[in-house]
């Protein structure tokens, strides 16, 4: 087996019932990695997607489990794991940490401290508890792949507020630091920042941002599929760490 096939590996995926998240596990079953995925409320769109899933990738005859967890909550991320080892006897070798919030308060003064905290509790805290969870058995077998879900809001961009700059650029530098202390490990951490995604909850198509969608140098919003394309390589290419790929249609 060549140090970056996939085939077989367990990739967990949170948020895996939404737009990114499913092009996710959609991309990794095509490799025949095994999945665990999780959902927050929209239990029809994940059972839907896990029959597609099923469906489509029949002859890797995958383990898929689903999982229902608030990553706002760490005794919710604590059962998952648990959950994971009881249905497919290990933890993940593969972290897609994808979960996310984002009210769109783009003013600081329109921002609650509640909605601050919440927000970093779901984009950056659950990311740190999620790598915890992975992170022993990744270094135990010499092998694992991170990747966060960032945003362009990391660098300051984007159509959100300062919290959720906040909590993405927070990722990025969380990010940066644990690809430097994992690499011993060959433990890649990478992030992808992508911007202006359609097809999500986040951003359904171009007329709910038309202002914002007519400034995308490419003219066009980006796929959920491209962003999967990107999480995809860096699983498949180990040898690159520590990066976060700006994916956002030459938008800076
Ligand atoms: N779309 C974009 O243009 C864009 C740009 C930059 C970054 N991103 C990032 O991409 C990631 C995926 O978002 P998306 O665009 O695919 O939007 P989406 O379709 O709305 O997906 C969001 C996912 O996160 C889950 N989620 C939300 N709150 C959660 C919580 N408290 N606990 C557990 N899961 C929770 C949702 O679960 P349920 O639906 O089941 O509740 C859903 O699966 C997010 O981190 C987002 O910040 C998106």
């Amino acid at each position: 087996m060549s140090i970056n096939d996939l085939r077989g590996r367990l990739a967990l995926i949170t948020g895996a019932s939404g737009g990114i998240g499913s092009a996710c596990a959609d991309q990794l079953a095509q490799h025949g990695v095994h999945l665990a995925l999780t959902y927050s409320s929209n239990l029809e769109a994940m059972n839907r997607i896990v029959e597609e899933l099923k469906t489509k990738h029949a002859e890797h005859q995958l383990r898929i489990s689903v999982h229902q967890v608030d990553v706002g909550s760490a005794e919710q991320i604590e059962a998952l794991f648990q959950q994971i080892e009881r249905e497919h006897e290990q933890r993940p070798d593969i972290l897609v940490s994808n979960a996310g919030y984002g009210k769109r308060f783009p003013n600081v003064w329109d921002i609650t401290l509640e909605e601050f905290d919440y927000t970093l509790n779901i984009n950056l805290r659950a990311s740190f508890i999620l790598v915890k969870g992975v992170v022993e058995h990744m270094k135990a077998q010499r092998w694992g792949r991170i990747v966060f879900m960032s945003s362009i809001a990391a660098q300051g961009g984007g159509i959100n507020g300062c919290h959720y700059a906040a909590s993405k650029g927070g990722l990025t530098g969380m990010m940066k630091n644990l690809s430097t202390r994992l690499a011993e490990y060959n433990i890649s951490v990478n992030d992808v920042a992508p911007a202006m995604i359609g097809d999500t909850g986040m951003i359904p198509n171009a007329n709910a941002i038309p202002e914002v969608a007519a400034g995308i140098p490419l003219k066009r919003l980006g796929t959920p599929e491209e962003t999967a394309n990107v999480v995809t390589m860096l699983c498949k290419t180990g040898y690159m760490t520590g990066q976060s790929l700006l994916l956002a249609g030459g938008l800076k």
